[in-house]
């Protein structure tokens, strides 16, 4: 049995890692998928192998740290299938290891825009999509650095802890109206090439 047959699946940071496999995954278990990413040829080429594959995705070029591309993004997927299901809002980046003292102000609001603003924007203008088909399931990528802290990864650190709360705050407001969120929090996962 296919878990997500005719699911619509948005799936941030598609092009690469854990995004790449999930969305590939997703396919596998019968949704069509919606890969968003900042890596275009990377997320196209994974995009392609889905269809060469015989199953169906688009690429959308998002940025996840900007509201209006999250908006956009949504937007592109009801044009094309006409609802949504599932989102796993995966993209993120890892900061550099500096002491909070010497932390450059712009690092440190980068890292957390876009490992935790973007799970907000994605929350606020996924959910009206998917409550307009009675629910859907949200599942935002944590990290172990959801529940530890390791030195000089501040931002990191607060933004994983922040997707923790979030994800929470998104069950006690849209839990009851059927939408599903979960947070995951991977150990150390090797990318591909390290394999
Ligand atoms: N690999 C690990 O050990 C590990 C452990 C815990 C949590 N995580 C989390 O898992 C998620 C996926 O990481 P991964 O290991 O697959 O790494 P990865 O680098 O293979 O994938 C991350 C993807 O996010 C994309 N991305 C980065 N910034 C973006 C932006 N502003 N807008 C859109 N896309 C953007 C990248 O282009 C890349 O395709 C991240 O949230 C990461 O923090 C990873």
């Amino acid at each position: 049995m296919q878990l997500l047959k005719d699911k619509i699946a948005i799936v941030t940071g598609g092009s690469s890692g854990i995004g790449e496999a999930a969305a590939k995954l997703y396919v596998q278990e019968g949704a069509c998928v919606v890969v968003a990413d900042i890596a275009v040829e990377k997320g196209e080429a994974v995009v392609h192998e889905i269809i060469n594959n015989g199953g169906e995705a688009i690429f959308v070029k998002t940025d996840v740290s900007k509201a209006e591309e999250i908006e956009r993004l949504v937007k592109e997927t009801i044009k094309k299938y006409g609802k949504l299901d599932v989102a796993f809002n995966n993209a993120g980046m890892a900061s550099k290891t500096i002491p909070i003292v010497e932390y450059p102000i712009e690092a440190w609001e980068k890292c957390v825009r876009i490992n935790l603003f973007s799970i907000f924007y994605c929350a606020h203008y996924q959910i009206p999509e998917m409550l307009k088909n009675g629910g859907g399931a949200i599942v935002n990528t944590a990290s172990m650095m959801a529940r530890i802290a390791a030195f000089g990864n501040s931002p990191y650190v607060a933004a994983k802890h922040g997707i923790a709360g979030f994800t929470k705050s998104i069950a006690v407001e849209y839990g009851k109206q059927g939408i599903r969120a979960n947070a995951i929090a991977p150990g150390v996962i090797a990318p591909p090439n390290a394999l």
